[in-house]
């Protein structure tokens, strides 16, 4: 599995990425308003982010007809070669999604729930699925539950040449709000987690690691003495 992070901020992705095990980014319109970004300044702060990562960076649309979804994809995709745009999965978005990886630019759909509508965004050509695990646990529904109908149902075709020619749909564990939700998402074989900057230091720290280090050096203190 591969980690995304879930940020805007440049600063978490700059640290992130400085830990060697980052694949890539995704944003959203919610992500952006918290690190207090500006409507002029979204697209000089996308580059940046698409400069700070070697990987796919998400960036997302805000219009929900196709023509809108399809003329704000192909500005964003104008921004850094690794743009991603992100696109919901409405019907109005399955239909900017084929348009979109008919001109080779790779789409990621996102609020997606069901395994219908996954099989949905990949048939219309979307590079990634985002189906969101934590939105689901806040109805009182098991999102990991159903990212794994989802990554099972995926995995029971061929998708290539469905979307930008040469390129295989992946799966991407969103909404992850806990540790648990990233062994889970790796256990049910999501090809990726994008996971928020909080989370993605518990995942490394563990008490017993820094208690373990810290005997360590102790008996090393001794050893020198010794
Ligand atoms: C990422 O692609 C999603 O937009 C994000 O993970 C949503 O997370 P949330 O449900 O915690 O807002």
């Amino acid at each position: 599995m591969k980690f995304f992070i879930d940020t805007a901020d440049l600063t978490e992705i700059k640290e992130a990425a400085s830990w060697g095990a980052l694949a890539g980014v995704t944003t959203n319109p919610t992500l952006y308003s918290r690190i207090g970004g500006t409507l002029a300044n979204f697209p000089a702060h996308i580059e940046k982010i698409c400069a700070l990562s070697t990987g796919p960076v998400s960036a997302e649309v805000v219009g929900e007809l196709r023509s809108d979804i399809i003329a704000e994809g192909r500005e964003l995709a104008k921004i850094a070669p690794n743009v991603v745009v992100k696109v919901p999965t409405t019907i109005e978005g399955l239909a900017a999604t084929r348009a979109l990886a008919d001109e080779g630019i790779p789409v990621n759909m996102t609020l997606c729930f069901t395994v219908p509508q996954a099989i949905l965004a990949a048939r219309s050509g979307a590079r990634y699925i985002s189906p969101f695990v934590g939105r689901f646990d806040d109805i009182s529904e098991d999102g990991i539950e159903q990212l794994s109908l989802i990554v099972n149902a995926i995995n029971n075709y061929d998708w290539t040449n469905v979307g930008v020619p040469g390129e295989q749909v992946e799966v991407i564990a969103a909404s992850i709000r806990s540790v648990q939700h990233v062994t889970q998402a790796a256990l049910v074989g999501a090809d990726i987690a994008t996971v928020p900057f909080s989370v993605l230091r518990k995942c490394v720290e563990h008490p017993l690691t820094t208690n373990g280090l810290s005997a360590f050096a102790a008996d090393w203190e001794k050893v020198t003495k010794a």
